[in-house]
């Protein structure tokens, strides 16, 4: 029986520092792919190198992808790539009732989910192998809206018809979002300060699965996404059922 060699990819993850991203990056380095990690913030990279796996396989860039001068230097930075994925975001002041709401956050919201996205999609694709993919990064709150969540809702309801367009763009280039449900990472701090762990336990009861999402769950739904040759312009939830209940 002939031997299948294992392809060696490499992977550019921005938010790989933090939750879903780095559990993402884990998993691929144990893979043996190759990965970058990208965030804005050195310390946090650098915490992220201290608990991923050693070696040569994983390289780090601090960049702001609101920034499109620092976009471009990041691809100057990473060289060819197969597979581009987003998880950043920065929600911190957001979760508001229309009259609490600041520009200001509604802005940092946009440029981290929608216009960052949207700015590695334009200068990263020419980087991308024709067999490679480009991963966003929704969530529930478009789906399962909620007072407070006008933005969010919005953002990620626009990162899916982002990725339509751009599927088709971009082609054959694979361009797609996961959609997580409530998971327990660091920006729930941002986002809920003390009241984290209630709010999650609270959620855990309501959902089928009993539970709310750890990062890997999410790492596994991208690398889905990433390995599956014939998905592209699709939106995956991942959420314990959340859109149900
Ligand atoms: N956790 C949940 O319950 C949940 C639910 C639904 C959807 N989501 C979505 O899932 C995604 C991942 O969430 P998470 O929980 O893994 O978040 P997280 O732990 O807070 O990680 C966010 C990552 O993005 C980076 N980042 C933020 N803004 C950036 C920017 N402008 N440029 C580059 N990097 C940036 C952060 O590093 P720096 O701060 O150093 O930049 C960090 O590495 C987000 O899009 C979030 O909205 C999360």
């Amino acid at each position: 029986m002939q031997s299948i060699e294992k392809v060696q990819e490499h992977t550019l993850i921005v938010g790989g520092s933090s939750g879903m991203g780095l559990s993402l990056a884990a998993s691929l380095l144990a893979d043996g792919h190759k990965v970058t990690i990208a965030g804005r913030t050195q310390e946090r990279l650098d915490e992220a190198r201290r608990c991923l796996p050693q070696g040569a396989l994983l390289s780090t860039v601090a960049t702001d992808i609101t920034k499109e001068d620092e976009v471009i230097k990041l691809f100057g930075q990473v060289g060819s790539m197969d597979h581009i994925v987003t998880t950043a975001a920065t929600l911190d002041g957001v979760y508001r009732l229309l009259p609490e709401l600041e520009l200001s956050a509604i802005r940092r919201a946009i440029d981290s989910k929608l216009l960052g996205p949207l700015l590695l999609a334009k200068y990263g694709a020419p980087s991308l192998s024709s067999h490679g993919s480009i991963t966003f990064t929704s969530g529930i709150a478009a789906y399962r809206p909620a007072a407070r969540g006008s933005v969010v809702a919005a953002v990620n309801g626009a990162l899916a018809s982002l990725a339509y367009a751009l599927a088709i763009e971009l082609a054959p280039i694979r361009v797609n979002v996961v959609s997580p449900g409530w998971v327990d990472s660091p920006i729930w701090a941002a986002v809920a300060g003390d009241k984290k762990a209630e709010m999650l336990e609270a959620m855990a009861d309501r959902l089928p699965v009993g539970r709310v999402g750890q990062p890997a769950d999410i790492a596994q739904a991208i690398q889905f996404l990433m390995s599956n040759g014939f998905a592209t312009g699709t939106v995956l939830h991942v959420d314990g059922g959340h859109r149900l209940v």
